[in-house]
């Protein structure tokens, strides 16, 4: 029998703790307290973006093989999880204007605005934009997945295709749709999903399931720009962008628009 000569696995090394306590490193002198607040929360919330990351693209794995059942428990999970993300707000609103003024100016021009996990996101739900891939630096991890995701097809064109394969007669444009544009409004789908919507119980609750993923993105974006005008009012982002103005542009505007659409025909 061979000898082990490997440590036991541990709750450490497994989770890779001494790893991961080093990496809260915050850059104001002192340091000042609220530092290690900001720096927390954004790293919990870039581990949440991976997690949807893993689960969206298992969806949509689960929708290519006609699995529409697991695929909605694994949206009931991307659901509960976006609630988390969304009350984890909270904690930073408890940050006064001060508190983070008080180190605001360390921060330089990093910004929410170069997150590629939530472009990631976007663009795996529907929401493609060349211009966001331009911000991040040629050569990088983070780039080469932007650029990999908008090649892709999205969750949407997923789902299109999995209700052809349930007999709906999708257009051929709509299947054929290419993957890099953004996903927009379209009659002829809308005309199908009603049909979902009156005859088919079992389609039609997938369909809600997405108009609560939706609505979860766009309660995260609401709450977001509520706490940027909270902490920083109408000053610019420090990604240079004209702030809460911008991030009030980006809110109720939908990822799926048709299934919104459609309320008003049923
Ligand atoms: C005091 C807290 C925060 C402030 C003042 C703030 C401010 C801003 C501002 C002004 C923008 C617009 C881009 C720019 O010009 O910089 C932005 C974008 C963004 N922020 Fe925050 N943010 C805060 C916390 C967070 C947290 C905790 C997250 C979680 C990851 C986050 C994620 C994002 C994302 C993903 C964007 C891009 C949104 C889009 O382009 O649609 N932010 N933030």
């Amino acid at each position: 029998m061979s000898e082990h000569t490997d440590a036991a696995v541990t709750y450490g090394s497994y989770l890779k703790i001494e790893e991961l306590l080093l990496l809260q490193q915050p850059r104001s002198t002192g340091p000042e307290h609220d530092e290690m607040l900001f720096i927390i929360i954004h790293q919990v919330y870039e581990l949440w973006f991976k997690e949807l990351l893993h689960e969206l693209d298992r969806v949509k794995a689960l929708l290519e093989q006609d699995q529409s059942h697991r695929a909605q428990h694994t949206l009931k999970r991307v659901l509960t999880v976006l609630k988390v993300m969304v009350a984890q707000l909270d904690i930073l609103e408890t940050m006064t204007p001060l508190e983070f003024l008080s180190f605001r100016e360390r921060l330089e021009a990093a910004s929410g605005f170069q997150s590629d996990q939530f472009r990631q996101i976007e663009f795996l739900l529907g929401v493609k934009s060349e211009q966001a891939i331009q911000r991040f630096p040629n050569g990088g991890r983070a780039r080469a997945a932007l650029e990999r995701r908008y090649q892709e097809s999205t969750l949407w064109d997923g789902f299109l295709q999995y209700l052809s394969r349930e007999g709906y007669d999708l257009p051929q444009a709509q299947l054929m749709r290419d993957p890099r544009v953004a996903v927009v409004a379209s009659p002829d789908v809308q005309q199908i999903l009603v049909r979902v919507y009156q005859n088919d119980p079992k389609n039609a609750e997938l369909c809600e399931r997405l108009v609560d993923l939706d609505e979860g993105v766009q309660e995260w974006r609401y709450r977001h720009v509520k706490m940027v005008e909270r902490t920083i009012g109408a000053r610019r982002g420090t990604g240079g962008s004209t702030g809460a103005t911008y991030l009030r542009e980006t809110v109720g505007r939908p990822i799926f628009p048709d299934l919104w659409d459609i309320r008003s025909q049923l």
